[in-house]
């Protein structure tokens, strides 16, 4: 392996120890195409450095200064020979210990860095790195970069819909701005058997609140819904497709593993009365317990739609009634359709 451009170019880099999985040439080499002209001084932090090829890489192409976190012993002795062989080692830090505390220290710290590298081994992969992105993003400077490698497509926190994800072979590289680490992602859940006027105004509501809302149409154990799941999210896709930051995903486990895997920090939910309350604070709090990071927030449902359920949708619509105006205008003709043949399935 070895430094690919600038000004160690073609420095052969130390045999890569045992148990250390390296960022492939070609992987490198794409990364910092992707990057472009970015190196212009700045420091880098290469977390989970392994043989530190990634932040050598950027201090031979401009960067200033570099903070190396690793575990391993062996490949902190690699790291330090790279270095050597470099000529880097005074524009360098290699910093021996746990990611997680050592970004806590950083933020004590008030440090900040250009680029970020993490390239978590993928037994620990995306998840932990999901877990401290918002870290990341206060350590990062206004232009910096974030930039993760795992070993399976990432979704939510750490890439999906924010940053730019490729894929080489088996790795998946994500480039992320700052502002798309620092993103609240809030989840939307429900059975949206079907989706009701009541509903689109609190993920109207909800939309202009947080970065990002990720409607999860779920299955309510308790009911046998009319449409499945994926049906139910096409409609809802059809009413929300005016909103920039609404996205539509069906979910099939639990609520607390659906929003971990989509990096929200926040579950919305709407609540129309008393009524409501108890079983949502039931919810709220099992899910509490599971996840105590995510918290739920609710929107108190707009007066007019304080009556308003699925569940009477689909009764007047199985009755023969008129649910105009109950649900979405760009679905009625499709509700009438489904759920008018119905047995009302309240
Ligand atoms: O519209 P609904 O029927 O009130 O929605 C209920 C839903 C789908 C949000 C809820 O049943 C749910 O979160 N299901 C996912 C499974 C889960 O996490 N269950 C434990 C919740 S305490």
């Amino acid at each position: 392996m070895r430094v690919i451009a600038g000004t160690a170019r073609g420095i052969r880099l130390a045999p890569v120890p045992k148990g250390v999985r390296p960022t492939s040439d070609r992987v490198r080499e794409s990364v910092f195409n992707a990057l472009g002209q970015f190196f212009d001084g700045g420091d880098v932090l290469d977390l989970y450095a392994g043989t530190g090829a990634l932040g050598i890489e950027a201090l031979s192409r401009g960067c200033e200064r570099a903070v190396f976190v690793e575990r391993d012993g062996r490949a902190l002795a690699t790291i330090r020979e790279n270095l050597r062989r470099a000529g880097f080692g005074a524009r360098a830090e290699v910093l021996r210990g746990d990611v997680g505390r050592v970004l806590d220290r950083m933020l004590t710290d008030g440090r900040v860095f250009n680029l970020i590298f993490a390239d978590p081994p993928y037994r620990i992969a995306a998840m932990e790195v999901g877990g401290f992105l918002s870290r990341l993003g206060v350590l990062l400077a206004p232009e910096g970069r974030v930039v993760i490698e795992s070993g399976e497509a990432l979704t939510g926190s750490a890439g999906g819909k924010k940053g730019v994800t490729r894929r080489y072979g088996g790795t998946f590289v994500t480039i992320l701005e700052r502002s798309e680490t620092t993103m609240i992602v809030a989840v939307c859940p429900g059975s949206f058997d079907p989706v009701t006027v009541g509903h689109l105004d609190v993920i109207r509501r909800a939309s202009g609140i947080f970065d990002h809302v990720v409607v999860a149409v779920g299955s309510n154990l308790r009911k046998k819904p009319r449409l499945s799941a994926a049906e139910r999210a096409r409609l809802i896709e059809k009413v929300t497709a005016e909103f920039q930051n609404v996205s539509v995903e069906v979910m099939d486990g639990l609520l607390v593993e659906f929003a971990r895997d989509q990096g929200a920090k926040v579950v919305v939910k709407g609540l129309r009365a008393v009524s409501d309350f108890e079983s949502e604070f039931e919810q709220a709090q099992l899910n509490r317990k599971m996840f105590p990071e995510l918290e739920t927030v609710f929107i108190m449902a707009s007066a007019e739609h304080s009556f308003l359920s699925s569940s009477v949708v689909r009764e007047i619509a199985s009755l023969g009634g008129d649910v105009r105006g109950l649900v979405p205008d760009g679905i009625l003709e499709t509700v009438r359709e489904i759920y008018s043949g119905s047995d009302g399935n309240i």
